[in-house]
This record gives C-alpha cells, sequence and structure tokens, in this order.
C-alpha cells in the first residue's frame, strides 16, 4: 500500500494510542501461565501481539477477547509445529527464555526480516543457564534442568533481560541480569504483581523458580513508543493542540520526552493515575520552540531505541548539528533504521548521514515531499509520516500497510488530527 500524507497546517484533537505492545505480550505470555484467569483490556491489536497471542494458542493456551486461561508454570503442550513468531522480535526472543525451560522442545520461526535478525543473544545466556538452545534456526528446550546464573548483556536489551528472567522463573536457585542501563522494566514490575519473588536493586533484576503466578486484571495504558509519533507532530507544525489520553508513562519509556523538552518542546502530563503499577497520564502537546541541536551519547539512545526515528525527523527541524551515537542496534531491527532514515530523510532533502552507530543530522532544513520507503519497518514507516506532515507538497510512503505491525489505525489518527 502506498499512502500519500500532506503538509498539515494544523493539528488538532485527542486521541488514544493502541495498548502498549510490550506490556501486551507480557500479559499474553505471563497470562498463559498464570494459574487461573486473567483479564487483559486494552491489549495491542497490533499484528506483533496477535503472534505473541497465536503462540501461546498454539502451546494450549485459550484466549479469548480480553480473557486468557491461563494452564500453569508446567501445563504448556508441545506445539504442533514451529511457532510462527510473525515480524515480532519480541515474541520470539520472550518466547525463547520460557521455552527454553520446557521439558520439550520447540522452534521457533519468523518472516524474512525476523529471520535475519540475531537471536545469539538469547541463545548464548540460556545455554549458560544449562538449556538446550540453538540458532539459527531458533530452537530451544527439552527437559534439561536450568540453573540460575548472573548474566551481563553485552547489548542492553529489555527482550533479552525478558528472556532470561522468564527461564529464571524455572531455574534451580537465582537467576539475575545486571544491566549498564536501565531497559523497561514491564517484566518485572509483572511478575512482581503476580507473586513472583523479585529483587530489584539498581541495574540488578533477580528473579527465583516460582511455584505459581496468581492471573493478571489489568487494563493495559497507551503506548508511549505511538504516542511518541504524535508528540513530533504536534511539536513541529506550525499550529497545534493534542491530546494523549492514557498513556504509560512508565520512566523507563519517557526518555525520549525529555529529550524533547531539553530541545524545546513543551509537554505537558495531566491526569496521572496508576494502571496494573504502571504509571499513566494524558499528555498535552502544542508547537515546540526549535532551540538547539540533539547530542545524544553513551547508554542514552538505549533508552529511547524505538523513538530514535522519529527523533531524527526532529533533528532536520532544529538549529545546527544534531549528533544521535550510541545506536548500532538500530542497524538489526526490523529494518537497518539508520539507512532507511537516512535514504527516506535525504530524499526529502535532509541533511542527514549515516554513521555506524548513529546520525548526523544539520538543520533546519525545509522538506519536501517525496517518494519514500518504509522497508516493511513500521516506525520507519510512521516517522516518514511525520516528516511529510512537515514537508511542502504530498509524500508517498511505499510499503505503508507495515503500520499494522504496533498501529492498527495510525493514518485514520493521522487523518482526523490533521
Ligand atoms: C522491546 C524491547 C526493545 C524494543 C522493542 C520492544 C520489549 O528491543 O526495541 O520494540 O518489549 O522488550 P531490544 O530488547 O532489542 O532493545
Amino acid at each position: 500500500m502506498i499512502a500519500t500524507v500532506r503538509n498539515a497546517r494544523k493539528l488538532e484533537g485527542a486521541i488514544t494510542v493502541p495498548g502498549d505492545k510490550s506490556i501486551s505480550h507480557r500479559a499474553l505470555i505471563l497470562g498463559g501461565i498464570a494459574s487461573g484467569e486473567s483479564t487483559i483490556r486494552g491489549l495491542s491489536a497490533g499484528a506483533d501481539v496477535v503472534s505473541t497471542a497465536g503462540c501461546m494458542q498454539a502451546l494450549g493456551v485459550e484466549i479469548e477477547g480480553s480473557r486468557v486461561r491461563g494452564v500453569g508454570l508446567d501445563g504448556l503442550q508441545p506445539p504442533p509445529r514451529a511457532l510462527d513468531c510473525g515480524n515480532s522480535g519480541t515474541t520470539m526472543r520472550l518466547l525463547a527464555g520460557l521455552l527454553a525451560a520446557q521439558r520439550f522442545s520447540s522452534e521457533l520461526a519468523g518472516d524474512e526480516s525476523l529471520s535475519r535478525r540475531p537471536m545469539d543473544r538469547v541463545v548464548e545466556p540460556l545455554r549458560e543457564m544449562g538449556a538446550s538452545a540453538s540458532w539459527p534456526p531458533l530452537r530451544v528446550g527439552g527437559g534439561r534442568e536450568l540453573r540460575g546464573i548472573e548474566y551481563f548483556p553485552p547489548v542492553p536489551s529489555a527482550q533479552v533481560k525478558s528472556a532470561v528472567l522468564l527461564a529464571g522463573l524455572y531455574a534451580e536457585g537465582k537467576t539475575a541480569v545486571v544491566e549498564t542501563v536501565k531497559t523497561r522494566n514491564h517484566t518485572e514490575l509483572m511478575l512482581e504483581a503476580m507473586g513472583a519473588t523479585v529483587k530489584v536493586d539498581g541495574l540488578l533484576v533477580q528473579v527465583e523458580r516460582s511455584p505459581s503466578l496468581d492471573p493478571l486484571d489489568i487494563d493495559v495504558p497507551g503506548d508511549f513508543s505511538a504516542a511518541a509519533f504524535w508528540l513530533v507532530a504536534a511539536g513541529l507544525v506550525g499550529k497545534a493542540n493534542v491530546r494523549l489520553l492514557g498513556v504509560g508513562v512508565n520512566p523507563t519509556r519517557t526518555a525520549f520526552a525529555d529529550t524533547l523538552a531539553s530541545v524545546g518542546f513543551r509537554i505537558r502530563q495531566t491526569n496521572p493515575r496508576f494502571e496494573a503499577g504502571e504509571p499513566v497520564a494524558d499528555l498535552q502537546v502544542g508547537p515546540a520552540d526549535l532551540l538547539r541541536p540533539i547530542r545524544l551519547e553513551g547508554n542514552s539512545a538505549a533508552e529511547m531505541i524505538d523513538e530514535l526515528p522519529v527523533l531524527a525527523v526532529v533533528a532536520t527541524q532544529l538549529p545546527g548539528t544534531s549528533v544521535i551515537s550510541g545506536a548500532a542496534d538500530l542497524r538489526v531491527k526490523e529494518s537497518d533504521r539508520l539507512a532507511a532514515m537516512e535514504a527516506g530523510l535525504t530524499a526529502m532533502g535532509a541533511d542527514i548521514v549515516a554513521q555506524p552507530d548513529g546520525w548526523i543530522i544539520k538543520g533546519p532544513r525545509y522538506l519536501e515531499g517525496a517518494r519514500v520507503v518504509s522497508r516493511g519497518d513500521h516506525r520507519v514507516a510512521m516517522a516518514l509520516a511525520m516528516a511529510a506532515l512537515i514537508a511542502d507538497g504530498k509524500t508517498e510512503i511505499e510499503g505503508a500497510e507495515c503500520v499494522d505491525i504496533s498501529y492498527p489505525g495510525f493514518f485514520d489518527h493521522l487523518e482526523y488530527l490533521a
């Protein structure tokens, strides 16, 4: 599908973004191994979360709407064939951890993009725990006893941390992950809420073998990483007044908002509350003062890994030279996001040069509508759509249907707001 997005003079309105993708995956997986029925309202309807639901069903978990009938920690059934994780790295890596600990072995497969992504980062710690695990293709599990380890991930990754913690629920002794930067902490929060023994001490997260997990009854908050696109659009379009309702504002997710604020964006949180142990608020955003360039170094990129494509769009409008570094992992996401954003924004007139681990972007530059490609990557498609809102004329985005991976209804929201 080719999406045509035109320059917008103003953006106005209130929207509810989809349920948080990371929390949705975890709720389906952990709800599936809880003892009893969970109720999970507001699950993301994105294709990635549908992949996780399909895999859990193939493992014998009944899922109907918001209800998940947990089979208990030892109640999963051997899947009849390879589990299809679609485009979803979170599905594949989290399930690798859970399934490494089962008495049966499982194969995890995915689409072309996912088949190219590195899985050695989960295979290595799982093997260290004593599991049978190999890649490619990814095969895990088969009855070996796991032992707890202390793991220091070489690349910051909430998916790897979660895989190790899930395996740790079944391992002898204590299983700890010690990070260099605190990645999203939804797994540990949810495990704690379900009665598991979880210890968090700074950058260390530790779990112990659990006899059982209590079922969940939660409302999934809105996805901050989806809201991020509208924060940018509202800041950059001349006239804007946008409200984003019920967005998850867990501090391990919102570093991007702090970066936007540091360059002149005005984002206000109202109506703060808690849902399922997670902080939630409405976000209000209007036009930004575009004050200074971005300088992102060291571990900061890892704290806003999913927002970096749209941060590149922001940098094209800031005065001076923005340097975004420490983001080499963007090369192995759903696409090579460093190359994809360089190509798309260059076609629109930006001055952006990809580096091995980031971009150098000089601004401000007028952007012009162009024909650009998503490379099948949802976040690239949506980031380029935000650039299109501030570009002259019209932009055509090839392969725009991939927004459904995390944000079905994205283009309806765009039309409503613009
Ligand atoms: C996610 C972790 C991040 C992120 C992805 C979702 C998660 O991946 O990019 O969209 O839900 O744990 P990494 O763990 O590879 O950084």
